[in-house]
C-alpha cells in the first residue's frame, strides 16, 4: 500500500480522535458533576424518591449542562483574547462544546415534555392545565432558545465554515450570544427560589441560580474582550 495513503489515515484518525474527545471528555464530566448535584439536592435532602431519577432529576443535569457547554462554547473567544496563554490552544474545541450543548438541549427539551404538567411542576401552573405568566414567559424563552441556537450549529456543522463568507459565518456564530441571552431568561422562572436560601434543599443553590450564572459570567467576558479590542484600536 502506497505509505503516503496510511500517513494521511493516521493524521485522519488522530483528528477524528481528538474531536471525539472534545465532544465527549468535558461534556461527561459536566453530566456526572451536575447529575451529582442534582440528585444531592433532590432526592437525598429534597422530597423526590429515587423513582424520579432517570426523568425529572437527569433532565436537570442535561439542561444544566446544555447551558454551560453553549455559554463555555461562547466564552471561550473572549478568554483567548484576555488570556491568549492560557485559551488560544483551546479555541478549536469551542465548535464541539456548542454543537454538544444544542444536543444535551434537544434532549432536553424532549425530556421535560413528557413531565411538564402540575404534579411535577406545581409552581408552573395557576390551574392544573394553565401555566402562570412567568412560566409561560419562561418555556416561551425556551423554544426560542433552541431555535436560535439552530443559527450557531449550522455554522458548526464540516464544512459549512469554507462554504460561506468570513462575515456572514460570524454572523451565524454571534447569534449564538442572542440564544445565550434568551437561555438566561429562560431560567427566569426560578428568580423567587434565589432569594429564600433558607428553602434551599440540604443549603444547595438552585440550578436556575448556577445556570443563570453561567450565562451571566460569559455575557459579562465577552464585554470586557470586546472593550479590550475597542481600547486597543
Ligand atoms: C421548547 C423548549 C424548552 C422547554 C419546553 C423547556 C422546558 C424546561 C422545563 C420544564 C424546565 C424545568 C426543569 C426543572 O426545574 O426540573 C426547564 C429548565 C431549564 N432549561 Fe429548559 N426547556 C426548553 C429549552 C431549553 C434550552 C434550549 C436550554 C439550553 C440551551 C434549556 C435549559 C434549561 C435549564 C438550564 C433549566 C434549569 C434546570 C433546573 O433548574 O433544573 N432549556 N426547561
Amino acid at each position: 500500500m502506497d505509505p503516503r495513503h496510511n500517513q494521511s489515515e493516521a493524521v485522519l484518525e488522530a483528528r477524528d480522535r481528538a474531536a471525539l474527545r472534545a465532544l465527549f471528555g468535558l461534556p461527561t464530566g459536566l453530566l456526572l458533576v451536575t447529575f451529582a448535584y442534582a440528585t444531592t439536592r433532590y432526592v437525598v435532602f429534597g422530597p423526590w424518591n429515587v423513582g424520579h431519577v432517570p426523568l425529572y432529576v437527569l433532565n436537570k443535569a442535561v439542561a444544566w449542562s446544555a447551558l454551560s457547554l453553549v455559554a463555555l462554547a461562547l466564552a471561550l473567544g473572549p478568554l483567548a483574547r484576555l488570556a491568549p496563554g492560557r485559551f488560544a490552544r483551546h479555541l478549536w474545541r469551542r465548535r464541539y462544546f456548542g454543537i454538544m450543548g444544542f444536543l444535551l438541549a434537544s434532549l432536553h427539551v424532549v425530556m421535560s415534555f413528557p413531565i411538564l404538567n402540575y404534579a411535577y411542576y406545581r409552581q408552573f401552573f395557576r390551574q392544573a392545565f394553565e401555566l402562570t405568566a412567568l412560566a409561560e414567559f419562561s418555556m416561551a424563552m425556551g423554544a426560542l432558545t433552541w431555535f436560535v441556537l439552530l443559527a450557531p450549529l449550522a455554522g458548526s456543522l464540516p464544512g459549512a465554515r469554507e462554504q460561506m463568507s468570513a462575515r456572514y459565518w460570524q454572523c451565524l456564530q454571534k447569534i449564538g450570544v442572542l440564544g445565550l441571552l434568551l437561555g438566561g431568561l429562560h431560567v427566569s422562572y426560578g428568580v423567587p427560589g434565589w432569594f429564600t436560601p433558607a428553602a434551599w434543599y440540604g443549603g444547595l443553590p438552585p440550578i436556575t441560580l448556577w445556570s443563570a450564572g453561567g450565562v451571566a459570567v460569559a455575557l459579562v467576558l465577552r464585554a470586557l474582550a470586546w472593550r479590550t479590542a475597542g481600547d486597543a484600536k
